[in-house]
């Protein structure tokens, strides 16, 4: 049996492919920093597509004089057991920022040093700035507010970093992984207008936020839309799936002893629709020495189902009560309107607007037309599969 990864590998080049025209637009926006032009971006994508991996693959590629912090906002989520804040984010940005910056030896000890106290005053609660902001030549305002305080020191030093690395660095970027969660905030609106008011000022550091949710959901329009905190100014990347082609070279290149007819591989396609995540965990329940037709492609498919949707168990096992159930609902009845699902719940109209909205954010389900739908036909898949085996759908 073949073995491609599940997760995103340790050694990155190994089993990475291609993405050569997405790598190089991303190098030329950050390129940019170079000649003090800071770029705000935005990369959207299906969950499972491959934007993680895209964008440590960036990061690996990127000259020594960029400083790359990247942070992940599920994982907070997933630590804060979804209850993130403001004051959280920015604590992740600045302790990426230090890890970043341990790495690099050859930047003045000073600088590191002060962004370390800066921790461990954080970390005792003192939000006292004024030694690290004297070193950076950040000012600290004169407020009680404790996160204004915070907010505005992690915001202003990337750029300050810059400045005073004696031209050792050129620009920071800051990666911001999954950040529809950032929608889980009471005021992601403000947030976002936050963090704009900071970079518009700012000439060299570029930030990417990405996130598993669509070109056009509710998030993207409060980021970037035309009333949103970057009012299109960003530039928005939508990492597509592999294509036919693309599926067909990347397999042959990296288990070229799996065998399919012309027939099964585009059963296979079909399948896992270019989505890498798909395409490898489906190719790691193959077999070499097989001719996968298309019906063994399908057989296969729905035998090893748990294998093949691996990724949505693990999320599964996440989601709150009410979230299942609301998925649960749309699997049996199909994409239904708010009415039906108030009809076809037994949830309260505040509890099922609140699960709608974080299913939303976390990018599992979709609006199209008042229709809320489950946004990954995988899951789909997957939940119909378990009813049909067990008499009921997951627990
Ligand atoms: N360019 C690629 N080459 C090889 N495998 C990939 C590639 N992109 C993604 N994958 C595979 O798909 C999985 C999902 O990718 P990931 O970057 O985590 O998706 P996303 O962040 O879009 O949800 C990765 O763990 C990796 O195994
Ligand atoms: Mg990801």
């Amino acid at each position: 049996m073949p073995i491609l990864p599940m997760g995103i590998p340790q050694e990155v080049d190994k089993f990475f492919y291609n993405r050569e025209k997405d790598l190089k637009r991303l190098k030329n926006y950050i390129n940019a920093l170079n000649l003090d032009v800071a770029e705000q971006i935005l990369v959207t994508g299906f969950r499972g597509v491959g934007k993680t991996y895209l964008l440590k693959k960036l990061a690996l590629d990127l000259p020594d004089n960029i400083l790359v912090a990247y942070v992940d906002i599920s994982r907070l989520y997933g630590v804060q057991k979804g209850i993130i804040t403001e004051e959280l984010i920015m604590k992740e940005i600045l302790t990426a920022l230090n890890q970043s910056l341990m790495r690099k030896e050859s930047y003045p000890s000073k600088i590191r040093r002060s962004l370390t106290t800066a921790l461990h005053m954080i970390n005792w609660k003192k939000y006292d700035f004024r030694e690290a902001g004297g070193i950076l030549g950040v000012d600290i305002p004169q407020v009680s507010d404790d996160y204004e305080k915070l907010s505005h020191f992690v915001m202003e030093f990337p750029q300050k970093l810059v400045e005073s690395s004696s031209g050792k660095l050129n620009g920071v970027l800051l990666i911001i992984d999954e950040f529809q969660l950032i929608g889980e905030l009471q005021n992601p609106t403000a947030f976002f207008w936050m963090i704009r008011s900071y970079t518009q000022q700012q000439d060299n550091v570029t930030y990417i936020f990405t996130g598993s949710t669509s070109q056009t959901s509710d998030i993207v329009e409060m980021i970037n839309g035309t009333k949103g905190a970057y009012g299109g100014r960003m530039i928005q990347f939508n990492v597509a799936p592999f294509s036919y082609q693309e599926t067909q070279s990347y397999l042959a290149e990296k288990v070229p002893e799996i065998n399919f007819t012309d027939d099964g591989f585009s059963r296979f396609y079909q399948c896992t629709r270019g989505i890498p995540a798909y395409i490898n965990s489906f190719c790691n329940t193959l077999s070499a020495g097989e001719i996968y037709d298309e019906n063994k492609v399908k057989k296969t498919f729905f035998e090893k189902m748990d294998q093949i949707t691996i990724m949505w168990i693990r999320i599964w096992g996440t989601l709150s009560q009410y979230e299942k159930e609301i998925l649960i609902n749309l699997a049996q009845f199909g994409p239904q309107k708010w009415t039906e699902l108030m009809e076809n719940t037994a949830l309260s109209r505040g509890t099922l607007s609140k699960y709608l909205d974080v299913l939303k954010n976390k990018g599992i389900i979709t609006v199209e037309e008042k229709n809320y739908r489950i946004g990954d036909l995988m899951l789909d898949a997957w939940l119909e599969h378990r009813n049909n085996v067990d008499g009921y759908y997951p627990p």
